[in-house]
């Protein structure tokens, strides 16, 4: 199994382009189910999410040419509404496909995500969204059977809590529909904007795109044609390559990567003493030799995303004085606390609290990565670490960044990809 090795200490610097947000275009992907003509998305990040929900489509029956960051993607040809435990169980995002499923062939059955390591994650708001909207849902040998023999009509939905997987299959259902959606209490991230956009770029009616309200007129059965679609950039991943400046107290500049969609990270990174040159399409941070200590509670967009929560926890293992970084989505997100705890760090769990006492410096060890964002974290301590450190099972990494060593080796990172 591959694992990274990394040699903690020097500084980083020069430039890494941020790829296509992975959050994105997985809402992008199961909404051309929408469509029965081929399109094209480019921008893609090089990410096994990615590949994963792309042969989930042509196990539907769809056609894909996929290269890198471009996909093709022709869904005209789907003969088969069941997606599979097989693919599911590999990824959860496999649920979005629900909504546009049943929107546009009327039934469906996808297999239940089931537990997930960061928490218990359930689906019913997804559920009973698309209920009022009148499907006829069974949950019958771990698949949720969906149909809307007379197709789903719009409905007002006014989610419980914000739900961001919630509000895409919701809006993908809901442009296919007879009549007008109205999802109250909708979720706010970029990756929202971006699904609406691309329904309003194939002459779906929505109005309140990027508001907690979204109103959303469906065509009545009628397939939607896409022109071609380019994924926004990953926030995540460039918020990641931010701390990593903060913590090796380095200066890198960010290309190909939207500022806009950072503002509450970089607020806590100016908090902890990082600078910053931000040009349309690039952000150039400064890190300070000594980080402050910060206060971090996760929510939802625009507030401190949940996503950065465990990266944040790994600069400020090293800052100077105590931090609390409080988790409010997730009721697992914390696996990484000992494993940083094994590099030296001090932090203190209670329920959703974590409080970090800054140490002076962290030693390289062997560390075991739990889930996605934990794996970055480790990853970004492993970098100032003194002596190696070997991050194992980064199967999860692969899941979601971006050829995530080779973009540091090329900020001067010593980071390895080794097998064993
Ligand atoms: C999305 O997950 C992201 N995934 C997650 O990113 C991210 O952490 C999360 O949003 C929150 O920002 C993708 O976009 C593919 P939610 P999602 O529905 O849509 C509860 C990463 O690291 N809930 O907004 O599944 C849920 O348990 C990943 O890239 C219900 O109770 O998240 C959670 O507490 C991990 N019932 C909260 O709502 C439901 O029916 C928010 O979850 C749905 C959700």
């Amino acid at each position: 199994m591959d694992y990274l090795e990394i040699i903690g200490g020097g500084k980083l610097s020069g430039n890494v382009k941020i790829s296509g947000a992975k959050n994105s275009a997985l809402p992008v992907i199961a909404a051309t189910i929408l469509s029965d003509k081929p399109l094209t998305l480019t921008n893609l990040p090089n990410v096994v999410d990615i590949r994963t929900l792309l042969k989930l489509l042509t196990m539907l029956g769809g056609k894909v040419e996929h290269n890198d960051t471009v996909a093709v993607v022709d869904n005209g040809t789907i003969n088969s509404t069941k997606a599979v435990y097989e693919i599911v169980s590999q990824m959860r995002a496999s649920i979005l496909v629900l909504g546009p499923l049943l929107a546009r062939f009327k039934v469906c059955e996808v297999s239940l995500p089931g537990g997930c390591a960061i928490g218990q994650r359930p689906i019913d708001m997804h559920l009973k969204a698309l209920e009022s909207m009148g499907a006829i849902i069974e949950i019958k040998g771990g698949y949720v059977r969906a149909e809307a023999p007379n197709g789903l009509h719009g409905a007002k939905i006014v989610f419980d809590k914000i739900t961001v997987g919630g509000t895409e299959n919701v809006l993908m259902a809901a442009a296919l529909a007879n009549g007008t959606t109205t999802i109250v209490n909708a979720a706010r991230e970029p990756e929202i904007v971006q699904l609406c956009d691309m329904l309003s770029s194939a002459g779906v009616v929505i109005t309140g795109t990027g508001t907690g309200e979204i109103t959303i007129e469906g065509t009545n059965g009628v397939p939607l044609t896409f022109p071609e679609t380019k994924i926004i950039p990953d926030r995540i991943e460039a918020g990641t390559y931010l701390c990593a400046g903060a913590i090796s107290h380095s200066t890198i500049t960010l290309d190909e990567v939207d500022a806009n969609h950072l503002k509450a990270v970089i607020d806590k990174l100016e908090v902890m003493g990082c600078s910053f040159d931000i040009e349309p399409n690039s952000i150039t941070i400064h890190g300070p030799e000594k980080l402050k200590p910060v206060h971090i509670i996760t929510t939802e967009y625009p507030g401190f995303p949940t996503d950065m929560q465990a990266q944040f926890m790994a600069i400020a293992a090293i800052a100077d004085g105590e931090s609390i970084i409080e988790e409010r989505l997730f009721e697992n997100r914390f696996m990484h606390v000992s494993e940083l705890n094994r590099l030296g760090s001090d932090i203190w769990l209670k329920g959703s609290l974590a409080a970090v006492h800054g140490v002076e410096k962290l030693y390289g060890a062997d560390v075991m990565a739990t889930d996605l964002r934990a794996s970055s974290a480790l990853v970004l301590g492993a970098l100032v670490a003194e002596g190696t450190t070997n991050v194992r099972r980064i199967y999860h990494l692969d899941r979601g960044y971006d050829n995530l060593e080779g973009k540091l080796s090329k900020l001067g990172a010593n980071i390895t990809r080794k097998k064993g």
